[in-house]
């Protein structure tokens, strides 16, 4: 199967080129506190955020900078088989743990230099119970230490409170929607429901643009 991975298969493609200009401004987004916890949401599920956080990740590990990916879609999250790997024992599973130094052992390096995936971990019965609890803030502790960048595959802000719990971790939120798919008041309400919480959003990432100038087979979307 293709990779997904098209900022490091394809990097001189539009798509990369657009990735790594959120990038950019991502590392320029505020003037008073550096970002390095960034949350990917949306307002539906199924608009990209998989597919833009784990390329984003990639982006900011090829500057040379120690990225850390974490997939905190404790449902249905697929950042391991976006980068080919198993998920026994993922982000749910350390929540469980008491020592923190255990976390070495979820951590897994990929082929990608810089770029560190914790996956989802064991589907849990109380995901945004797990995401709200005092060890999940250890973990953002944790690894704010050692990475420069810090990832978070989220969910969508529709149906569920998990993105919003998830967004107290981040310095930056960046909602996802997708052309032709995602309603406009469905990603008005989702940009209201951050506020609602004192979350500004910082940006909105714009999927799935046909690219007319590639033919069916080869295109990925913008
Ligand atoms: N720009 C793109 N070009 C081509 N395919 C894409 C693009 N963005 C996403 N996709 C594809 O669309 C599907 C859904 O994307 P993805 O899994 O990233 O969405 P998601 O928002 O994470 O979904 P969920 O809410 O279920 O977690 C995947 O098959 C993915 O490969
Ligand atoms: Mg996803």
């Amino acid at each position: 199967m293709r990779s997904e991975l098209i900022v490091n298969t394809r990097p001189k493609s539009n798509i990369s080129e657009n990735i790594r200009t959120i990038r950019t401004n991502l590392q320029f987004a505020s003037a008073s506190k550096k970002v390095k916890t960034i949350l990917i949401s949306s307002s539906i599920s199924g608009e990209g955020k998989s597919f833009i956080s784990s390329n984003l990740a990639t982006a900011f590990a090829q500057t040379d900078k120690k990225v850390l990916l974490i997939d905190a879609d404790l449902r249905k999250g697929r950042i391991h088989e976006i980068f080919k790997m198993k998920s026994n024992k993922g982000l749910s599973n350390l929540l469980l743990e008491d020592d923190m130094s255990e976390m070495k052992h979820y951590i897994v390096k990929t082929e990608i230099d810089n770029l560190y995936v914790l996956t989802r971990g064991t589907i849990p019965p109380n995901p945004s119970e797990l995401l709200n609890s005092d060890k999940m803030k250890e973990v953002f502790e944790t690894v704010e230490e050692i990475f420069d960048y810090v990832i978070i595959d989220g969910v969508p802000v529709v149906g569920l409170p998990d993105a919003l719990i998830l967004s107290k971790y981040a310095d930056a939120v960046m909602l996802v929607c997708s052309i032709k798919y995602t309603p406009m008041n469905a990603l008005v309400s989702a940009k209201q429901a951050f506020e609602r919480i004192g979350v500004p959003v910082t940006g909105v990432v714009v999927n799935k643009v046909p690219n007319i100038k590639s033919n069916y087979y080869t295109a990925y979307y913008e």
